[in-house]
Protein backbone atom coordinates (compact mmCIF):
# COMPACT_ATOMS: atom_id res chain seq x y z
CA UNK A 1 0.00 0.00 0.00
CA UNK A 2 2.99 2.18 0.28
CA UNK A 3 4.37 1.86 -3.29
CA UNK A 4 5.59 5.09 -4.71
CA UNK A 5 3.75 6.51 -1.66
CA UNK A 6 6.20 9.76 -1.09
CA UNK A 7 6.64 10.38 2.96
CA UNK A 8 8.67 12.43 5.22
CA UNK A 9 9.58 11.17 8.13
CA UNK A 10 10.31 13.86 10.96
CA UNK A 11 12.46 12.46 13.77
CA UNK A 12 12.84 14.34 17.06
CA UNK A 13 14.95 14.39 19.87
CA UNK A 14 14.00 11.09 21.81
CA UNK A 15 16.12 7.79 22.69
CA UNK A 16 13.54 6.27 20.34
CA UNK A 17 14.60 7.86 17.16
CA UNK A 18 17.37 4.64 17.05
CA UNK A 19 14.34 2.98 16.07
CA UNK A 20 13.77 5.23 12.86
CA UNK A 21 16.51 3.18 11.62
CA UNK A 22 14.38 0.27 10.99
CA UNK A 23 11.01 2.12 10.45
CA UNK A 24 12.96 4.06 6.99
CA UNK A 25 14.30 0.80 6.14
CA UNK A 26 10.85 -0.76 6.11
CA UNK A 27 9.20 2.20 4.14
CA UNK A 28 11.60 1.91 1.42
CA UNK A 29 10.91 -1.92 1.67
CA UNK A 30 7.18 -1.51 0.75
CA UNK A 31 7.89 1.00 -1.86
CA UNK A 32 7.92 4.50 -0.68
CA UNK A 33 10.20 7.65 -1.57
CA UNK A 34 11.48 8.62 1.78
CA UNK A 35 13.16 11.99 3.02
CA UNK A 36 14.05 12.38 6.41
CA UNK A 37 13.94 15.51 8.33
CA UNK A 38 15.75 15.85 11.94
CA UNK A 39 15.67 18.29 14.33
CA UNK A 40 19.09 19.26 15.67
CA UNK A 41 18.45 17.37 18.71
CA UNK A 42 17.48 14.27 16.70
CA UNK A 43 21.03 14.13 15.35
CA UNK A 44 22.50 13.64 18.67
CA UNK A 45 20.50 10.28 18.82
CA UNK A 46 21.02 8.71 15.54
CA UNK A 47 23.56 9.80 13.22
CA UNK A 48 22.43 11.58 9.69
CA UNK A 49 24.51 8.87 7.71
CA UNK A 50 22.83 6.30 8.87
CA UNK A 51 19.53 7.67 7.69
CA UNK A 52 20.57 9.15 4.82
CA UNK A 53 21.91 5.80 3.43
CA UNK A 54 18.72 3.63 4.68
CA UNK A 55 16.52 6.49 2.89
CA UNK A 56 18.54 6.54 0.11
CA UNK A 57 18.37 10.47 0.31
CA UNK A 58 20.37 13.37 2.13
CA UNK A 59 18.64 14.66 5.55
CA UNK A 60 17.36 17.51 6.20
CA UNK A 61 18.14 19.30 9.35
CA UNK A 62 18.63 23.31 8.51
CA UNK A 63 16.79 25.41 6.72
CA UNK A 64 19.85 25.73 4.35
CA UNK A 65 22.20 23.62 3.46
CA UNK A 66 24.85 24.56 5.24
CA UNK A 67 27.29 23.79 2.30
CA UNK A 68 26.16 25.30 -0.99
CA UNK A 69 23.52 27.60 1.29
CA UNK A 70 20.36 26.00 -0.57
CA UNK A 71 17.24 26.41 0.47
CA UNK A 72 15.58 23.73 2.01
CA UNK A 73 11.90 24.39 0.94
CA UNK A 74 9.55 23.54 3.68
CA UNK A 75 6.77 24.27 1.28
CA UNK A 76 7.89 22.68 -1.27
CA UNK A 77 8.20 19.49 0.84
CA UNK A 78 4.82 19.64 2.16
CA UNK A 79 3.72 19.60 -1.15
CA UNK A 80 5.75 16.80 -2.18
CA UNK A 81 4.80 14.38 0.44
CA UNK A 82 1.58 12.35 0.58
CA UNK A 83 1.92 11.50 4.34
CA UNK A 84 4.11 13.09 7.04
CA UNK A 85 5.08 10.76 10.26
CA UNK A 86 6.75 12.12 13.14
CA UNK A 87 8.67 9.39 15.15
CA UNK A 88 9.69 9.85 17.89
CA UNK A 89 7.63 13.00 18.54
CA UNK A 90 8.47 13.99 21.87
CA UNK A 91 6.36 15.93 24.06
CA UNK A 92 8.42 19.07 23.09
CA UNK A 93 7.80 18.99 19.42
CA UNK A 94 4.33 18.48 19.83
CA UNK A 95 3.82 21.44 22.43
CA UNK A 96 5.64 23.29 19.39
CA UNK A 97 3.51 21.60 16.84
CA UNK A 98 0.14 22.60 18.91
CA UNK A 99 0.75 25.98 19.34
CA UNK A 100 2.26 26.75 15.82
CA UNK A 101 5.71 27.22 16.75
CA UNK A 102 8.41 26.76 14.11
CA UNK A 103 12.00 27.16 15.11
CA UNK A 104 13.24 24.10 12.53
CA UNK A 105 12.49 22.70 9.55
CA UNK A 106 10.89 19.99 11.19
CA UNK A 107 8.25 22.38 12.38
CA UNK A 108 7.68 24.37 9.46
CA UNK A 109 7.08 21.45 7.27
CA UNK A 110 4.35 20.51 9.81
CA UNK A 111 2.93 23.93 9.45
CA UNK A 112 3.22 23.69 5.60
CA UNK A 113 2.34 20.25 5.01
CA UNK A 114 -0.96 19.33 2.93
CA UNK A 115 -0.69 15.75 3.46
CA UNK A 116 -1.95 13.68 6.44
CA UNK A 117 0.28 13.89 9.27
CA UNK A 118 0.76 11.02 11.64
CA UNK A 119 2.40 11.64 14.96
CA UNK A 120 4.25 8.82 17.13
CA UNK A 121 4.52 10.02 20.54
CA UNK A 122 7.76 8.60 23.00
CA UNK A 123 8.11 9.86 26.31
CA UNK A 124 8.08 9.07 29.97
CA UNK A 125 5.44 7.98 31.88
CA UNK A 126 4.92 10.61 33.65
CA UNK A 127 5.93 13.20 30.83
CA UNK A 128 3.15 10.98 28.98
CA UNK A 129 0.36 11.36 31.66
CA UNK A 130 0.94 15.36 32.55
CA UNK A 131 -2.27 16.88 31.49
CA UNK A 132 -0.44 19.78 29.48
CA UNK A 133 0.86 16.93 27.14
CA UNK A 134 -2.58 15.01 26.89
CA UNK A 135 -4.05 18.07 26.16
CA UNK A 136 -1.41 19.04 23.38
CA UNK A 137 -2.25 15.54 21.77
CA UNK A 138 -6.17 16.55 21.55
CA UNK A 139 -5.27 19.87 20.09
CA UNK A 140 -3.07 18.08 17.58
CA UNK A 141 -6.19 15.03 17.40
CA UNK A 142 -8.26 18.10 16.40
CA UNK A 143 -6.03 19.12 13.95
CA UNK A 144 -6.73 16.50 12.15
CA UNK A 145 -3.77 14.66 12.77
CA UNK A 146 -3.19 11.11 13.17
CA UNK A 147 -1.75 10.09 16.62
CA UNK A 148 -0.14 6.67 16.47
CA UNK A 149 -0.32 5.65 20.47
CA UNK A 150 2.74 4.47 22.68
CA UNK A 151 3.03 1.44 23.95
CA UNK A 152 3.34 0.25 27.16
CA UNK A 153 6.21 -1.71 28.34
CA UNK A 154 9.63 -0.61 30.13
CA UNK A 155 10.95 2.90 28.72
CA UNK A 156 14.44 3.63 28.70
CA UNK A 157 13.96 5.52 32.55
CA UNK A 158 13.52 2.14 33.33
CA UNK A 159 9.92 3.04 34.44
CA UNK A 160 7.27 1.03 32.83
CA UNK A 161 4.41 2.14 31.87
CA UNK A 162 2.81 4.03 28.78
CA UNK A 163 4.94 6.36 26.56
CA UNK A 164 7.17 3.74 24.65
CA UNK A 165 6.77 4.66 21.13
CA UNK A 166 4.69 2.27 18.58
CA UNK A 167 7.18 -0.16 16.80
CA UNK A 168 8.11 0.24 13.50
CA UNK A 169 6.09 -2.19 11.69
CA UNK A 170 3.12 -1.19 13.22
CA UNK A 171 3.77 2.16 12.46
CA UNK A 172 4.48 1.16 8.96
CA UNK A 173 1.14 -0.68 9.00
CA UNK A 174 -0.80 1.93 10.43
CA UNK A 175 0.01 4.19 7.24
CA UNK A 176 -0.40 1.33 5.15
CA UNK A 177 -3.83 0.76 5.97
CA UNK A 178 -4.19 4.34 6.08
CA UNK A 179 -3.81 4.58 2.12
CA UNK A 180 -5.74 0.82 1.84
CA UNK A 181 -8.72 2.58 3.79
CA UNK A 182 -8.50 5.38 1.07
CA UNK A 183 -11.00 2.76 -0.83
CA UNK A 184 -13.12 2.90 1.71
CA UNK A 185 -16.12 4.46 0.12
CA UNK A 186 -15.91 1.30 -2.60
CA UNK A 187 -19.66 0.17 -2.91
CA UNK A 188 -21.02 3.38 -1.62
CA UNK A 189 -23.06 5.54 -2.97
CA UNK A 190 -23.38 9.49 -2.80
CA UNK A 191 -25.61 12.19 -3.65
CA UNK A 192 -24.39 15.53 -3.39
CA UNK A 193 -26.01 19.09 -4.23
CA UNK A 194 -23.56 21.74 -4.98
CA UNK A 195 -24.37 25.68 -5.84
CA UNK A 196 -26.50 27.73 -6.06
CA UNK A 197 -30.11 27.85 -7.44
CA UNK A 198 -32.03 30.11 -10.28
CA UNK A 199 -35.42 31.45 -9.66
CA UNK A 200 -36.48 32.49 -13.06
CA UNK A 201 -38.64 36.15 -12.88
CA UNK A 202 -39.02 36.61 -16.62
CA UNK A 203 -36.76 35.25 -19.61
CA UNK A 204 -34.08 37.52 -18.94
CA UNK A 205 -33.58 37.24 -14.85
CA UNK A 206 -33.50 35.57 -12.24
CA UNK A 207 -32.99 35.32 -8.35
CA UNK A 208 -29.46 33.84 -7.22
CA UNK A 209 -26.97 33.62 -4.99
CA UNK A 210 -23.36 33.62 -4.87
CA UNK A 211 -22.54 30.31 -4.37
CA UNK A 212 -19.93 28.97 -6.61
CA UNK A 213 -20.23 25.29 -6.01
CA UNK A 214 -16.64 24.70 -5.12
CA UNK A 215 -17.01 22.92 -2.25
CA UNK A 216 -19.58 20.80 -3.62
CA UNK A 217 -17.52 19.57 -6.14
CA UNK A 218 -14.44 19.21 -4.24
CA UNK A 219 -16.37 16.96 -2.13
CA UNK A 220 -17.90 14.94 -5.21
CA UNK A 221 -14.06 14.36 -6.65
CA UNK A 222 -12.87 13.30 -3.11
CA UNK A 223 -15.59 10.76 -2.82
CA UNK A 224 -14.84 9.59 -6.49
CA UNK A 225 -11.47 9.28 -5.21
CA UNK A 226 -11.82 7.20 -2.47
CA UNK A 227 -14.19 4.82 -4.06
CA UNK A 228 -17.54 6.17 -4.61
CA UNK A 229 -20.27 6.48 -6.52
CA UNK A 230 -21.41 9.78 -6.73
CA UNK A 231 -24.61 11.95 -8.01
CA UNK A 232 -24.03 14.99 -8.16
CA UNK A 233 -26.60 17.51 -8.52
CA UNK A 234 -25.40 20.49 -9.34
CA UNK A 235 -27.08 24.11 -9.84
CA UNK A 236 -25.91 26.58 -12.13
CA UNK A 237 -22.08 27.13 -12.32
CA UNK A 238 -19.30 27.01 -14.72
CA UNK A 239 -17.41 24.20 -12.81
CA UNK A 240 -16.68 21.10 -14.43
CA UNK A 241 -15.91 17.69 -13.61
CA UNK A 242 -14.39 14.96 -15.35
CA UNK A 243 -14.70 11.51 -13.11
CA UNK A 244 -16.17 8.31 -14.54
CA UNK A 245 -17.70 7.99 -10.84
CA UNK A 246 -19.45 10.74 -10.80
CA UNK A 247 -22.81 10.67 -12.74
CA UNK A 248 -23.53 14.85 -12.89
CA UNK A 249 -27.36 16.12 -13.35
CA UNK A 250 -27.66 19.89 -13.93
CA UNK A 251 -30.70 21.62 -12.49
CA UNK A 252 -31.96 25.32 -12.42
CA UNK A 253 -34.19 26.11 -10.04
CA UNK A 254 -34.78 24.39 -6.33
CA UNK A 255 -37.84 23.17 -7.76
CA UNK A 256 -35.44 20.68 -9.92
CA UNK A 257 -33.06 20.25 -7.27
CA UNK A 258 -35.72 18.83 -5.11
CA UNK A 259 -37.22 16.73 -7.60
CA UNK A 260 -34.16 14.66 -8.77
CA UNK A 261 -32.95 14.40 -5.02
CA UNK A 262 -36.57 12.76 -3.86
CA UNK A 263 -36.48 10.57 -6.53
CA UNK A 264 -32.07 9.70 -6.14
CA UNK A 265 -31.47 9.94 -1.96
CA UNK A 266 -33.20 6.19 -1.74
CA UNK A 267 -30.95 4.66 -3.99
CA UNK A 268 -28.03 6.71 -2.14
CA UNK A 269 -25.87 5.52 1.63
CA UNK A 270 -25.12 9.18 2.09
CA UNK A 271 -26.10 12.85 1.13
CA UNK A 272 -24.36 15.67 1.33
CA UNK A 273 -26.03 18.68 1.53
CA UNK A 274 -23.83 21.41 -0.41
CA UNK A 275 -26.12 23.50 -1.85
CA UNK A 276 -27.17 26.66 -1.08
CA UNK A 277 -31.08 26.31 -2.17
CA UNK A 278 -33.04 29.37 -3.11
CA UNK A 279 -35.99 29.50 0.11
CA UNK A 280 -37.90 31.45 -2.24
CA UNK A 281 -38.98 31.68 -5.85
CA UNK A 282 -41.44 33.72 -7.63
CA UNK A 283 -43.82 32.41 -10.69
CA UNK A 284 -41.94 33.66 -13.70
CA UNK A 285 -43.46 35.94 -16.30
CA UNK A 286 -43.53 34.92 -19.93
CA UNK A 287 -42.06 38.29 -21.12
CA UNK A 288 -39.62 40.76 -20.32
CA UNK A 289 -40.71 42.79 -17.36
CA UNK A 290 -40.80 46.31 -18.37
CA UNK A 291 -39.85 49.07 -16.22
CA UNK A 292 -42.27 51.65 -15.13
CA UNK A 293 -42.04 55.18 -12.99
CA UNK A 294 -42.88 53.05 -9.81
CA UNK A 295 -41.85 50.18 -7.95
CA UNK A 296 -43.00 46.64 -8.45
CA UNK A 297 -43.57 44.13 -6.03
CA UNK A 298 -42.58 40.57 -6.60
CA UNK A 299 -44.61 37.92 -4.61
CA UNK A 300 -42.26 35.03 -3.16
CA UNK A 301 -43.17 31.61 -2.52
CA UNK A 302 -41.50 29.43 -0.41
CA UNK A 303 -39.62 26.64 -1.86
CA UNK A 304 -39.13 22.92 -0.65
CA UNK A 305 -36.44 22.41 1.94
CA UNK A 306 -34.95 19.16 0.14
CA UNK A 307 -32.76 18.52 2.95
CA UNK A 308 -35.39 18.77 5.71
CA UNK A 309 -37.55 16.43 3.46
CA UNK A 310 -34.63 14.01 3.01
CA UNK A 311 -34.23 13.80 6.59
CA UNK A 312 -37.63 12.98 7.61
CA UNK A 313 -37.73 9.92 5.04
CA UNK A 314 -33.64 8.77 6.14
CA UNK A 315 -33.30 5.39 7.16
CA UNK A 316 -31.36 4.14 10.16
CA UNK A 317 -29.05 2.99 7.47
CA UNK A 318 -28.44 6.56 5.72
CA UNK A 319 -26.31 9.59 6.45
CA UNK A 320 -26.94 12.87 6.20
CA UNK A 321 -24.59 15.24 5.98
CA UNK A 322 -25.62 19.76 6.11
CA UNK A 323 -24.10 23.35 5.42
CA UNK A 324 -24.95 26.10 7.07
CA UNK A 325 -23.11 29.41 5.80
CA UNK A 326 -24.20 31.86 8.57
CA UNK A 327 -23.38 35.38 9.54
CA UNK A 328 -24.41 35.78 12.92
CA UNK A 329 -24.95 33.37 15.89
CA UNK A 330 -23.52 30.86 14.17
CA UNK A 331 -23.28 27.94 16.21
CA UNK A 332 -26.58 27.91 17.57
CA UNK A 333 -28.01 28.76 14.09
CA UNK A 334 -26.03 25.27 12.99
CA UNK A 335 -26.80 23.96 16.08
CA UNK A 336 -30.74 24.01 15.17
CA UNK A 337 -29.91 23.33 11.55
CA UNK A 338 -28.37 19.91 12.43
CA UNK A 339 -31.46 19.02 14.50
CA UNK A 340 -34.24 20.28 12.56
CA UNK A 341 -33.30 18.73 9.42
CA UNK A 342 -32.60 15.38 11.21
CA UNK A 343 -29.01 15.66 9.86
CA UNK A 344 -25.56 13.34 11.53
CA UNK A 345 -23.23 16.53 11.17
CA UNK A 346 -23.31 19.75 9.85
CA UNK A 347 -20.51 21.69 8.57
CA UNK A 348 -20.46 25.27 9.50
CA UNK A 349 -18.78 28.38 8.07
CA UNK A 350 -19.24 31.42 8.66
CA UNK A 351 -18.77 34.59 6.34
CA UNK A 352 -16.99 36.31 9.20
CA UNK A 353 -13.88 34.32 9.14
CA UNK A 354 -12.05 35.57 6.22
CA UNK A 355 -11.48 33.31 3.49
CA UNK A 356 -14.41 31.42 4.30
CA UNK A 357 -17.78 30.83 2.40
CA UNK A 358 -19.07 31.49 -1.30
CA UNK A 359 -16.53 32.07 -4.21
CA UNK A 360 -13.81 31.50 -2.23
CA UNK A 361 -10.78 28.58 -3.08
CA UNK A 362 -10.61 28.49 0.77
CA UNK A 363 -12.84 27.38 3.84
CA UNK A 364 -12.98 27.14 7.09
CA UNK A 365 -15.20 24.85 9.02
CA UNK A 366 -16.68 23.34 12.25
CA UNK A 367 -18.11 20.32 12.30
CA UNK A 368 -20.87 19.59 15.16
CA UNK A 369 -22.32 16.17 15.27
CA UNK A 370 -25.89 14.69 16.45
CA UNK A 371 -24.25 12.88 19.28
CA UNK A 372 -22.75 16.67 20.51
CA UNK A 373 -18.94 16.21 19.44
CA UNK A 374 -17.23 19.09 17.84
CA UNK A 375 -14.46 19.63 15.75
CA UNK A 376 -13.22 22.66 14.20
CA UNK A 377 -10.56 22.95 11.38
CA UNK A 378 -7.83 25.59 10.22
CA UNK A 379 -8.60 27.33 7.09
CA UNK A 380 -7.22 25.32 4.41
CA UNK A 381 -7.94 24.81 0.61
CA UNK A 382 -11.62 23.25 -0.29
CA UNK A 383 -9.91 20.44 -2.03
CA UNK A 384 -8.07 20.28 1.47
CA UNK A 385 -11.75 20.68 3.23
CA UNK A 386 -13.20 18.26 1.64
CA UNK A 387 -10.89 15.69 2.58
CA UNK A 388 -11.01 16.75 6.76
CA UNK A 389 -14.95 16.46 5.89
CA UNK A 390 -15.14 12.96 4.14
CA UNK A 391 -12.23 11.71 6.78
CA UNK A 392 -15.25 12.88 9.18
CA UNK A 393 -17.85 10.47 7.12
CA UNK A 394 -15.16 7.98 7.19
CA UNK A 395 -14.92 8.63 11.24
CA UNK A 396 -18.78 8.36 11.71
CA UNK A 397 -19.74 5.88 9.47
CA UNK A 398 -17.12 3.66 11.84
CA UNK A 399 -18.94 4.34 14.71
CA UNK A 400 -22.08 3.40 13.42
CA UNK A 401 -21.14 0.04 12.89
N1 LIG B 1 -31.19 23.28 2.20
C1 LIG B 1 -31.91 22.51 1.33
N2 LIG B 1 -33.03 23.00 0.74
C2 LIG B 1 -33.47 24.25 1.00
C3 LIG B 1 -32.73 25.06 1.89
C4 LIG B 1 -31.59 24.55 2.48
O1 LIG B 1 -31.51 21.37 1.06
N3 LIG B 1 -34.55 24.71 0.40
C5 LIG B 1 -29.99 22.71 2.86
C6 LIG B 1 -28.67 23.35 2.44
O2 LIG B 1 -28.11 22.70 1.33
C7 LIG B 1 -27.84 23.18 3.70
C8 LIG B 1 -28.86 23.25 4.83
O3 LIG B 1 -30.12 22.94 4.23
O4 LIG B 1 -27.25 21.92 3.77
C9 LIG B 1 -28.94 24.59 5.50
O5 LIG B 1 -29.17 25.58 4.53
P1 LIG B 1 -29.36 27.09 4.91
O6 LIG B 1 -29.67 27.89 3.68
O7 LIG B 1 -28.21 27.51 5.76
O8 LIG B 1 -30.61 26.97 5.86
P2 LIG B 1 -32.09 27.39 5.75
O9 LIG B 1 -32.88 26.26 6.33
O10 LIG B 1 -32.44 27.83 4.37
O11 LIG B 1 -32.16 28.58 6.78
P3 LIG B 1 -31.76 30.14 6.62
O12 LIG B 1 -31.58 30.41 5.14
O13 LIG B 1 -32.91 30.85 7.21
O14 LIG B 1 -30.48 30.31 7.40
Amino acid sequence: MLKDKNIILGVTGGIAAYKTANLTRLFVKAGANVKVIMTPLAKEFITPLTLATLSKNPILVDFFNPENGDWNSHVDLGLWADAYIIAPATANSMGKMASAIADNLLLTTYLSARCPVFIAPTMDLDMYQHPATQKNMEILKSYGNFLIEPESGELASGLVGKGRMAEPETICNYLGNFFASKKEFENRKVLITAGPTHEKIDPVRFIGNYSSGKMGFALAEELAERGASVTLVAGPTSLSINNKAINRINVISAQEMYEVCISEFKNNDIGIMAAAVADYTTKAANHKIKKNDNCINLELQKTKDIAKELGDVKTEEQLLIGFALETNNEEINAKQKLKNKNFDFIVLNSMNDEGAGFQSDTNKITIFTRNNEEKTFTLKEKREVAKDIVNEIAIFTESLK
